[in-house]
């Protein structure tokens, strides 16, 4: 199973309708149309990208998919989230996916960097309900790709293991560059 299908696995135990969702990556919007189907019209997602171009496809998808009443954009960094997500949802959020790296067909120099995502990683553990999951795919064959995956890495190791679970998935063929995805369960 590739990684990004254990991920939506994963989210889909924690994420019902009604519930509230952060798409941290917006991308070419598979992400935050997964996240949305799952959450229903009842529910809310939040997405966060810094380009216009993946904010403006991702709206076509969903519009075509008639999801689009259900997600919320912000075209900036995932870094100012805390600021952005409504205080009645701190605390409150079943699910966070982080899709790391460079828009796919699109402008390649345009990548997560880790000190943002650190930020934004911490921030999510405020945002997470108790039984919530945040989930990060992180590529090491790019640029800096590496040093962040590194980075999410020790930044799991420092959670206090009585209220976080992580499990850390690579492929089917584990290579030193490939990618790598880690769950970040809280325990409830
Ligand atoms: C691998 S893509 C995401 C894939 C996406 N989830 C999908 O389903 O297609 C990574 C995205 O992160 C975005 N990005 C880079 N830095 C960011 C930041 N600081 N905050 C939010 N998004 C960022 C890029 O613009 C790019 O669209």
């Amino acid at each position: 199973m590739r990684l990004v299908e254990i991920a939506h696995q994963e989210i889909s135990r924690h994420l019902n309708p009604g519930d509230s969702a952060i798409d941290a990556t917006v991308g070419n919007g598979a992400d935050t149309s997964f996240l949305a189907e799952r959450v229903g019209s009842t529910g809310r997602v939040y997405g966060f990208d810094i380009q216009s171009i993946a904010i403006d496809i991702t709206t076509f998808a969903l519009k075509t998919r008639k999801l689009l009443k259900q997600v919320t954009f912000f075209q900036e960094s995932h870094a100012h989230m805390l600021d952005r997500i409504p205080q009645a949802e701190h605390g409150q959020i079943r699910a966070i996916l982080f899709n790391l790296g460079y828009l796919p067909h699109g402008d390649k120099s345009i990548i997560t960097c880790k000190d943002s995502t650190l930020v934004a990683l911490g921030q999510g553990l405020t945002l997470l309900a108790p039984g919530g999951v945040i989930s990060v795919l992180a590529y090491r064959g790019h640029e800096g790709g590496e040093d962040e995956s590194d980075a999410v890495y020790e930044w799991t190791r420092s959670l206090d293991p009585a209220r976080y679970s992580i499990s850390i998935h690579e492929g089917e063929l584990p290579q030193r560059k490939g990618p790598v995805l880690t769950l970040i369960r809280s325990i409830s």
